[in-house]
């Protein structure tokens, strides 16, 4: 539980039981937990969609063995391995999830995998396919590339054939990138970025993926080609790598963030758009659909596993302090 929005302190374990399912859920036993950057922005505070919410169980995602169903939660039995995403109160030893929000575990997968797989698949299909209307053939840029959305999007690029460049901020992180399938990588850390992406698509990119915010976005925006389109998901350049809230910080980036100019945006050509699943939570089709892709995907191997680091459950703060570093590649989950 986080009791009050905090540093790396703020956490606390409740032992209350939970109530039975309502008549639409099914209670899991938890065995492992996914922890995503949100969870750092949930646990400082500055999260919205988290607002109001606290004393909050964080967590978006993860597996285990169904305990108990309600009477119309479908074809799920006590038993049976699962894997899920919630709207926060992953991080748990036991929850009650809406059935719909709940897949089986492949046979082939272990309880981390399947912790480590919802978010960030369902983040990097929605951003491919919903938002992004990437087509076969189109140069494709991906910020953050070694890391848990970034990684899911190089598997996805890889089997629709399409030529993606990955940008990782760590020498640590390029070959991941490139096991992931990145036709190039560029290490932000030793090389110019903007210059190298030059050099490998003179014409600019047809999709770039940006979760950092600020530090790029500007120059993502450059780099389109006309008809390309920049998707914006996400903010990490405004956190401290230390874990740290620093509101002069936030707010001097805040203000720092490019507004895009639709009288330019329409003369250049170029699209911007904007999501963040936690507000389509509800549109449970969508997740759905998205996920019999990436299940059909996995169940023919396309979709290799992804990097997972495991922390103990109780070392939360631990798993946190290692995804603000910045140095994580692939996953991190927690294991109960
Ligand atoms: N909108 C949505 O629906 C949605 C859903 C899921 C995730 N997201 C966003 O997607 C991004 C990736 O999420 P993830 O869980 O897969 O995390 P992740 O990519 O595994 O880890 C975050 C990465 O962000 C980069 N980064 C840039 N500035 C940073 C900073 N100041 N502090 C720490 N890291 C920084 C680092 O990679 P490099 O240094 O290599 O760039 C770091 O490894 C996050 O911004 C997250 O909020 C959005």
């Amino acid at each position: 539980m986080i009791r009050k929005p905090g540093g790396y302190g703020a956490f606390d374990f409740d032992d209350t039981p939970i109530p039975d399912p309502g008549d639409r859920e099914v209670q899991v036993a938890v065995r492992a937990c996914g922890i995503n950057f949100a969870d750092i922005s949930v646990r400082m505070g500055l999260y919205a969609a988290a607002r109001g919410m606290y004393p909050l169980c964080p967590g978006l995602e993860f597996s285990g063995e169904v305990r108990k169903t309600g009477r119309k939660a479908g074809d799920v039995a006590p038993g049976d391995r699962v894997f899920g995403a919630v709207r926060f109160g992953g991080c748990a030893t036991a929850l009650n999830c809406p059935a719909e929000h709940i897949w089986p575990l492949p046979d082939a997968w272990d309880f981390n995998r399947g912790a480590a797989f919802a978010v960030a698949y369902i983040t990097a299909f929605h951003a491919l396919y919903h938002v992004g209307h990437c087509r076969p053939g189109e140069t494709v840029l991906v910020h953050s590339a070694a890391g848990g959305v970034g990684t899911a999007l190089l598997h996805l690029l890889r089997i629709a054939g399409n030529l993606s460049v990955g940008v990782v901020g760590a020498s640590g992180k390029v070959a991941a990138a490139e096991k992931a399938g990145a036709a190039w990588v560029i290490d932000k850390s030793r090389e110019p970025l903007w210059q190298r992406a030059e050099a490998i698509a003179p014409d600019g990119f047809d999709l770039i993926l940006d979760a950092n915010g600020l530090s790029t976005l500007r120059e993502s925006y450059r780099h389109l080609k006309p008809g390309g389109r920049l998707l914006v998901y996400g903010f990490a350049s405004m956190f401290s790598r230390a874990g740290r809230k620093r509101p002069v910080k936030l707010v001097w980036d805040y203000l720092r963030t490019p507004r895009f100019n639709p009288f330019r945006m329409t003369g250049d050509n170029k699209t911007v758009s904007g999501f963040n699943l936690i507000y389509l939570f509800e549109n449970t089709d969508r997740f759905r659909s998205a996920m019999d892709a990436l299940l059909t995907w996995d169940a023919e191997g396309s979709l290799p596993p992804v990097p997972i680091t495991p922390f103990p459950f109780k070392k939360v703060a631990d798993a946190h302090r290692y995804m603000a570093s910045g140095k994580s590649v692939g996953k991190l989950v927690l294991e109960v």
